[in-house]
């Protein structure tokens, strides 16, 4: 996704919760995190697969999607302030700043979340596209993100614990703590792109291989990253015992696995999608293994 693309969900995204009905304690807990930075992985990922089914039409399909892709992000950043959470992972630091709570209080961070959460339904709603396919998609993402999906995955993350769990209990859990946010958002811009069935399944298989790796390369930086440059708490998974690739396979392995899973995301897009915005999810899943943040 072109640095003009970045900046458009950045506008959307600087323009919402200003609304003057909001108590001003929520409204800033939801902005200081929403706009504290981050990839913008997922409304990329989604505006990409989106833009490449739609080809002649890519921009009038980037504006239509703007606030879907935007509502996206807002799940995302939910899911990232109770995860931060005393009772959840307990981080200091979240994107460079303060964790919500820390920032603010308890009480307001679960607030923030819980707001962030409901509202990105409201702007996902508002994107431009044949009701039956915004319904599809939304459908999609409030599974992905539901009990089957990134909370149950956050349930199997905190059972996890403190305990060895194989190579496929691992997978599973991370399918759904992380992968389900990720490859939903190649579903939901091929469903609302009107794609071909190849173009859907291409998408999803796509989004699921990187879901792997970036949760690998995620658990890799928690171990050889640095506080700075990686915005977040370090050396914290060891710390909780969590089940995670390094711990249970070694860095060169889990880093060897990383690369495999990338490979087979680009793979998917083989035959498939072609042109620039192909080559933005070509270049995503490669630049993802070398991620220092
Ligand atoms: C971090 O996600 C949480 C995981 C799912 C591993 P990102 O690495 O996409 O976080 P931001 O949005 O860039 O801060
Ligand atoms: C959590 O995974 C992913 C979410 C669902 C938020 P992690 O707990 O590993 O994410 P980080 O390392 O805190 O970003
Ligand atoms: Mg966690
Ligand atoms: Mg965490
Ligand atoms: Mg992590």
């Amino acid at each position: 996704m072109s640095a003009a693309l970045r900046d458009r969900v950045e506008q959307y995204l600087s323009a919402a919760f200003l609304d003057k009905e909001i108590p001003s304690r929520l409204s800033s807990a939801m902005r200081y995190s929403l706009l504290a930075g981050g990839k913008r992985l997922r409304p990329a990922l989604c505006l990409a697969v989106a833009r490449a089914c739609a080809k002649d039409n890519a921009e009038e399909i980037t504006e239509a999607l703007l606030p879907f892709a935007a509502g996206l992000e807002m799940i995302h950043t939910y899911s990232l302030i109770h995860d931060d959470l005393p009772a959840m992972d307990d981080d200091d630091l979240r994107r460079g700043c303060p964790t919500c709570h820390k920032a603010f209080d308890e009480a307001t961070a679960i607030l923030a979340g819980d707001a962030l959460l409901t509202n990105a339904f409201s702007h996902m709603a508002r994107a431009d596209a044949p009701a039956p396919l915004l319904l599809e998609a939304m459908r999609l993402t409030a599974d992905a993100a539901g009990a089957a999906g990134m909370v149950g995955g956050q349930m199997l993350d905190l059972e996890g614990e403190g305990k060895k769990l194989s190579l496929e209990e691992l997978r599973i859990l991370n399918e759904k703590k992380t992968g389900a946010l990720l490859f939903n958002a190649c579903e939901c811009g091929a469903v609302l792109a009107e794609a071909t069935s190849e173009q859907r399944r291409a998408a999803r298989c796509y989004g699921s291989e990187l879901g792997i790796a970036f949760q690998i390369t995620d658990d890799i930086l928690d171990v050889v990253g640095d506080e700075a440059t990686v915005g977040k708490e370090v050396r914290h998974d060891a710390e909780s015992e969590k089940a995670t690739w390094p711990a249970l396979l070694g860095l060169e392995e889990a880093r060897r696995q990383a690369r495999l899973h990338c490979e087979a995301a680009e793979r998917a897009l083989e035959g498939v999608f072609s042109g620039p915005d192909a080559d933005f999810l070509r270049e995503t899943s490669r630049k993802l293994v070398n991620r220092t943040h």
